[in-house]
């Protein structure tokens, strides 16, 4: 743990602690002048002794492996009940999206049978675990997202498809996720990361939280497998695509992170159709060593 103390001459002439602890916080305490310095340094003594045990508290949640850190509240302007409402609607219209790419996944991880726990980062009203539950009879999945009110829609959804009992739904930014080191065996992804306020951090919580040798498929689009006559009708519709931007990009990203983050079991998927004109997306598939 990193902490420094400095004593300085503010413009007020008064004295100024700096504090910096390995958060980042940056504490400033303004001394009222004094002709005896004993009683400022007496003063800092005491405000060390009382705010040094909450600093070890959350360090020692670190150094523990436990979750990393308290989570921030959200912005509830940005992450409030009409967009969780906007976004249910969105997932209603393109359910084949969801089906296909849960196929996919189960094919691809071998989950049909396998016990274990999976997680859903930005999982929204949670349309993927609902298809993802149905196709694994020994998995439990946790839905979770910044937003709060996307708990409702999806405990509706799976108390109408009668599997509640098989999942959840936990409050966690994708950047201080709320599970201890080595908690998922898998943990999947959509149309998500490009909220992210830093994919790097993100990515790491992702490979903290999944055991050893779990799997990860994170990205935007749909499934490869997805055929493209069923792509065109979606994007037509405008059930898919929104604001464009280029995956290939996100793409190098992607291969980047991995490289700096020292994983070396990973694969960048960027469907290439027939058709030029569809865009199936970016994902990345990657296995914690
Ligand atoms: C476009 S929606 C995708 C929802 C769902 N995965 C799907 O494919 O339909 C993006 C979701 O990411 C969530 N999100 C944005 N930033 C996040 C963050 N930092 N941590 C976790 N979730 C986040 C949003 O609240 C939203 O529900």
């Amino acid at each position: 743990m990193r902490i420094s103390v400095g004593l300085q001459q503010s413009p007020e002439h008064e004295r100024t602690i700096n504090w910096t602890a390995n958060t980042g916080d940056n504490m400033k305490i303004y001394l009222p002048q004094t002709r005896m310095p004993e009683a400022g340094l007496i003063f800092v003594a005491l405000v060390l002794a009382a705010v040094m045990p909450a600093v070890s508290e959350s360090q020692a949640g670190r150094d523990s492996g436990g979750t990393s850190g308290a989570a921030q509240r959200p912005d509830y302007e940005t992450y409030g009940e009409a967009g969780a409402t906007k976004m249910q609607k969105v997932a209603q219209g393109r359910q084949s999206v969801y089906s296909e790419l849960a196929d996919y996944l189960v094919r691809l991880f071998e989950l049909s049978e396998k016990p274990g726990i999976g997680i859903d980062i930005g999982g929204g009203p949670g349309d993927l675990i609902v298809h993802l539950v149905k196709r694994t009879s020994q998995f439990y999945w946790i839905n979770t997202d910044i937003n709060t009110w996307c708990a409702r829609p999806f405990a509706k959804n799976t108390l109408k498809e009668n599997i509640a009992h098989r999942t959840g739904f936990v409050f966690a930014d994708v950047c201080a996720l709320p599970f201890r080191d080595n908690y998922a065996d898998v943990v999947v992804s959509r149309g998500s990361y490009q909220f992210w306020p830093d994919l790097e951090r993100g990515l790491s919580e992702i490979l903290r939280v999944l055991n050893s040798g779990g799997l990860a498929f994170i990205g935007r689009g749909v499934a490869p497998t997805m055929p493209e006559a069923q792509v065109r009708k979606l994007a037509k519709a405008g059930r898919i695509g929104g604001p464009k931007y280029d995956p290939d990009t996100d793409a190098e990203r992607f291969r980047n992170l991995m490289r700096k983050l020292g994983i070396q079991q990973f694969e960048v998927i960027r469907h290439k159709p027939e058709d030029p004109d569809l865009n199936y997306g970016v994902w990345l598939y990657m296995r914690k060593p």
